[in-house]
């Protein structure tokens, strides 16, 4: 059984996390989608509606989401999983996914990271800008599962 981690803060999960995903569990028996419960990073939404939205996402039959706090290498051991999986969209993400796998191999030699490239129609896509539009009206639809354009419309309405 080979076992990889997703891992991301996914706040909130675009159809370019779900392009990687898809390739991940083709690619691995078991995917396990980690949310990492970040407050450095602010997010709009709290682990728990991370967490929902994606279970509302997600169909593929071996993948299971969860949340994880403290370092991304020890959750993965304590999941027994072989790998990590990261999506380069661009060159831009090079640099910033280098020099995390290399980390993480260090604290970690036995898990490996791995990354696919997810289709090019998403390679700007990102959470920030995903929720920037929505902030400011903007269709959402092209990026985001309609859950999350409700949820995200829910959430500038209340702020
Ligand atoms: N489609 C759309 N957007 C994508 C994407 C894709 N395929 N791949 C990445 N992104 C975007 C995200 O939307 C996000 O955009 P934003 O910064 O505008 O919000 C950005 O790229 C990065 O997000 P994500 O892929 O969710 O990763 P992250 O950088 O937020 O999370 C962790 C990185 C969680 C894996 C890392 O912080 C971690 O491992 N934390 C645990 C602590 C730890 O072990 N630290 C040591 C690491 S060496």
């Amino acid at each position: 059984m080979r076992h990889c981690i997703y891992p991301g803060t996914f706040d909130p999960i675009t159809y370019g996390h779900l392009d990687v995903l898809a390739r991940a569990a083709k690619l691995f028996d078991r995917v396990t989608v980690a949310i990492a419960d970040n407050p450095g990073k602010d997010p709009l939404f709290s682990a728990a509606q991370r967490l929902d939205l994606l279970q509302n996402s997600v169909k593929l039959p071996n993948v299971t989401i969860t949340t994880f706090g403290g370092l991304l290498v020890d959750f993965a051991l304590a999941q027994k999983a072989d790998a990590i999986i990261r999506g380069l969209r661009a060159l831009s993400d090079f640099e910033f996914e280098f020099n995390m796998a290399l980390m993480n191999r260090h604290l970690q030699p036995a898990i490996e990271t791995i990354f696919v490239m997810p289709n090019e129609q998403f390679s700007y896509t990102s959470s920030s800008l995903v929720k920037q539009v929505a902030k400011y009206g903007g269709d959402v639809s092209h990026f985001v599962p309609p859950n999350v354009a409700t949820a995200l419309k829910a959430a500038f309405k209340v702020r």
